[in-house]
């Protein structure tokens, strides 16, 4: 498997667009890097967009959220997938933008069902502290999801991030021999396992 690099390539976009479409699958989620004062800062998000010729990732977020602040500052990002069954990983670089209120952030709140919702319409924003334990859940949403109107409030605090990828090293392991690649869009090497 893997005698040509390139597969590991196509494998690896294709692998995110099956996670689209698989709740269960590990690639579902990622876990993604920004710069926190200076130091990197990892958190575990849920890939919603993929596209994979133009080489672009998408999560959503708060823009309340410590993160979005930090893409802002500093859009330079790094994400991590990894499947262990598989003994497949992927290691990105990228560039992200963060859309709030514009045709990006629109497409997918639209695509965002309504218990999805639900989170943007925290009266605080997320990663607030607090002395006493919060849900920073609606209390008459404690127990449902919003409805369609009750569900638009949400949308001042919601933004689509788009990751533009730059570069990736993928592993795959195997008992004969481990492969990992580099790529860039127009270059790619082997990198010894
Ligand atoms: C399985 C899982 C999925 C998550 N998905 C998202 C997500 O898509 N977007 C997001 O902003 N936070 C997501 N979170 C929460 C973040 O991992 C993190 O705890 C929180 O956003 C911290 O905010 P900060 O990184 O802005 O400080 C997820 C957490 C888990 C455990």
């Amino acid at each position: 498997m893997y005698e040509n690099r390139e597969d590991l390539l196509i494998h690896a976009w294709h692998e995110c667009g099956e996670a689209l479409k698989d709740r269960g699958h590990l690639f579902r989620t990622f876990s993604l890097a920004t710069i926190r004062d200076g130091q990197p800062e990892l958190r575990t998000v849920v890939l919603r967009r993929v596209n994979a010729e133009r080489w672009t990732l998408g999560f959503n977020a708060d823009v309340r959220s410590p993160k979005v602040g930090e893409i802002q500052a500093e859009p330079r990002v790094s994400g991590l997938f990894y499947s262990q069954p598989h003994g497949f990983q992927i290691r990105f670089r990228g560039t992200a933008v963060a859309h709030h209120q514009d045709d990006v952030a629109q497409d997918a709140w639209d695509k965002t069902p309504l218990l999805g919702r639900r989170v943007y319409l925290s009266p605080a924003g997320p990663s607030e502290r607090s002395e006493i334990y919060q849900s920073n859940i609606p209390p008459e949403l404690i127990d449902r999801e919003p409805n369609e109107e009750e569900s638009v409030a949400g949308y001042a605090n919601f933004v689509a991030v788009e990751i533009q990828v730059e570069s990736l090293d993928i592993l795959s392991l195997a008992f004969d021999g481990n492969r990992r690649a580099e790529f860039t869009r127009d270059s790619s090497v082997w990198l010894l396992p």
